[in-house]
């Protein structure tokens, strides 16, 4: 069967395609800087519990405030992403969406229990004792599901040619575990996360200190050192699964090959500079050289989906039926939602919520 033959028509968008491309780019990277600090932040806190044993410890105290917050961030800010890569991939990501409902719609009530184990762990921190382990384990593992279920989706999306495994399973339960690049891409983004979550830590030490406040030895350091050496793990990880993409989607002969290379580099340049900034301690310096290459990363991921779906569809293909007025309002709300973000965290920060 073609697998072309699967393929829904897609819908027409009501303005140009870059400006999707652009909102798609830079909420997907709020996203993942939330999702990324979310997760990292997560880990750290329970491996730091399970080597204390049942001792408390007042980092993982720090984080267990923090991390309702950005379960918060990284939910609200992968909502307008999600919206973005509808309009401009609707037509394959809502079928990869079908083909794996059961486990997609799960993520939902997944991420329900783990908002709730978050707070309990938070409020009940202390009276925990030896099972603080325990019950940050299971929005570690809630997580880490949902980060697989998430790279499961959207590399299905771009593989048409395995949609035809519906025919044998149509229980909603079709994952895309055939797919080469899959292992190396989920490890690549939750190997980041741990990197990110440290320097996370780091830069919030660094921030309470620059208020003049005591901050326990060694935090900066610690935070820094789990960044740098995980981001250094992550070059491995990235290099498999450079390896592990189709011939195609590497080819420089091509625009979105051309654009993969250069983003690749860039993004391997800016995370190099970022172990080195790390190891030295250079906190927001480091910081800057991350989001960087966080950035760069982003726009690789995006040629990749490009070179993945070039024999069946590229975005140009997409029909414009001209309406700016919903992007308008888009955009004033947007600006109003940051505005108020910005000015709550002020608050917050005022009565020392966020402290
Ligand atoms: C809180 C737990 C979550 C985790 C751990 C998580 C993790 C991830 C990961 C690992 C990816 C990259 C997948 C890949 O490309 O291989 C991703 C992408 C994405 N996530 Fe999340 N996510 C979470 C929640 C959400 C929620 C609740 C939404 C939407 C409401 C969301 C929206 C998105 C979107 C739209 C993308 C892909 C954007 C694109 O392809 O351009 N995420 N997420």
């Amino acid at each position: 069967m073609d697998p072309a033959a699967l393929i829904p028509v897609a819908d027409t968008i009501p303005v140009h395609w870059l400006w999707f491309q652009v909102l798609l780019t830079v909420t997907f990277l709020l996203h993942v800087v939330a999702m990324n600090i979310m997760v990292g932040t997560s880990i750290i806190a329970l491996v730091t519990h399970v080597r204390s044993e049942d001792a408390p410890v007042s980092l993982c105290r720090d984080i267990a405030k923090k991390i309702p917050f950005f379960i918060a961030f990284a939910v609200n800010f992968g909502v307008a992403p999600l919206l973005f890569v509808q309009v401009l991939y609707g037509h394959f990501m809502y079928t990869s969406s079908v083909l794996m409902a059961t486990f997609w719609l799960s993520i939902i009530g997944l991420l329900i229990i783990a908002y709730g184990c978050t707070y309990f762990f938070d409020f009940k921190y202390d009276d925990l004792l030896g099972n603080r382990a325990l019950v940050l384990s299971i929005p570690v593992v809630i997580f880490l599901t949902i980060g697989f279920l998430f790279s499961n989706n959207f590399t299905l999306m771009l593989v048409p040619e395995t949609w035809v495994g519906y025919f044998n399973n149509n229980d909603g339960t079709l994952l895309n575990l055939a797919e080469p690049s899959l292992i190396p891409r989920y490890l690549h983004m939750m190997v980041s996360a741990v990197a990110v979550g440290g320097l996370a830590i780091a830069l919030y030490y660094d921030f309470i200190q620059r208020r003049g406040q005591q901050i326990p030895e060694g935090r900066i350091q610690l935070g820094c050192h789990w960044f740098s050496i995980a981001t250094g793990i992550n070059f491995i990880i990235g290099f498999l699964f450079l390896e592990s993409l189709p011939a195609a989607v590497k080819d420089v002969s091509t625009g979105a090959g051309l654009f993969f290379a250069i983003s690749l580099f860039g993004g391997i340049v800016s995370g190099g500079f970022s172990i080195v900034l790390g190891f030295v301690y250079k906190v927001r310096q480091c910081a800057m050289a991350a989001l960087l290459a966080i950035f760069f990363m982003v726009l690789t991921r995006e040629a990749v989906r490009v070179g993945y779906l070039k024999p069946y569809f590229t975005v140009t293909d997409l029909q414009v039926m001209p309406q700016y007025s919903p992007m308008i309002i888009f955009f004033i709300v947007f600006a109003g939602g940051i505005w108020f973000i910005w000015y709550m965290l002020k608050l917050a920060f005022q009565v020392g919520e966020v402290e």
